[in-house]
């Protein structure tokens, strides 16, 4: 009887761990790089990670134009998990001198570490209707040649390859349901 008592101890002992785990889990909710249990600017993430929340939308943009033979391009890269996980790696740590992030923010929209005090601020990737007017010969150009007097830098040690990857990716941040 006694022995039988304590194992009844025990096993419910582990149920109630168990289901607080549930709820613990369940209450936090998403983690963080979903950018939902912090959702406003006030919220200073992890290093590296500049402000979360929804970005400047719509936003002003006077970046210059690029010429019409590079303007009209399309991707030449199709949209798949080695193009997207290519411009991911680019965007946020390989490329050189500073990883986008840095400026256009861990989730694309525009409030990296170095965003602050840079005017105009870097393009919220996450505005869709900002990006929609913006072809992705546009956007190869000017992460070829930056957008002088702005303090959008030239890339020109990518590649013609890893600039299309990076565009793919640029366009996730856009999408529904990503
Ligand atoms: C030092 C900060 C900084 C870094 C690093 C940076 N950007 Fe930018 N970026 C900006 C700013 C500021 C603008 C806004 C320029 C403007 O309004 O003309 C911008 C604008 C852009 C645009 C908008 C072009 C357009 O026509 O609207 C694209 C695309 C872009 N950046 C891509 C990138 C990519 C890709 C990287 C990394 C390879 C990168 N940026 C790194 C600051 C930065």
């Amino acid at each position: 009887m006694q022995s039988n008592r304590k194992k009844t101890i025990v096993v419910v002992f582990f149920l109630a761990c168990f289901i607080f785990g549930l709820l613990a889990e369940a209450w936090a909710g998403p983690p963080p790089s979903k950018g939902r249990r912090h959702s406003n600017r006030s919220f200073q993430g992890h290093h590296g990670v500049g402000f979360l929340g929804k970005g400047i939308c719509p936003q002003i943009r006077k970046t210059v134009q690029a010429p019409d033979k590079i303007l009209t391009q399309r991707n030449p890269l199709e949209k798949n998990r080695e193009v997207l996980y290519a411009g991911e790696s680019l965007f946020q740590i390989e490329a050189q001198p500073t990883a986008c992030k840095i400026c256009h923010g861990v989730t694309g929209n525009g409030f990296g570490l170095m965003a602050q005090g840079l005017n105009p601020p870097p393009r919220n990737f996450t505005c869709r209707s900002t990006m929609e007017t913006i072809s992705d010969g546009q956007l190869f150009w000017v992460i070829r040649n930056g957008s002088p007097g702005t303090g959008m830098p030239a890339f020109k040690n990518l590649k013609d390859r890893e600039i299309w990857q990076i565009v793919r990716y640029l366009r996730t941040f856009s999408e529904k349901n990503r």
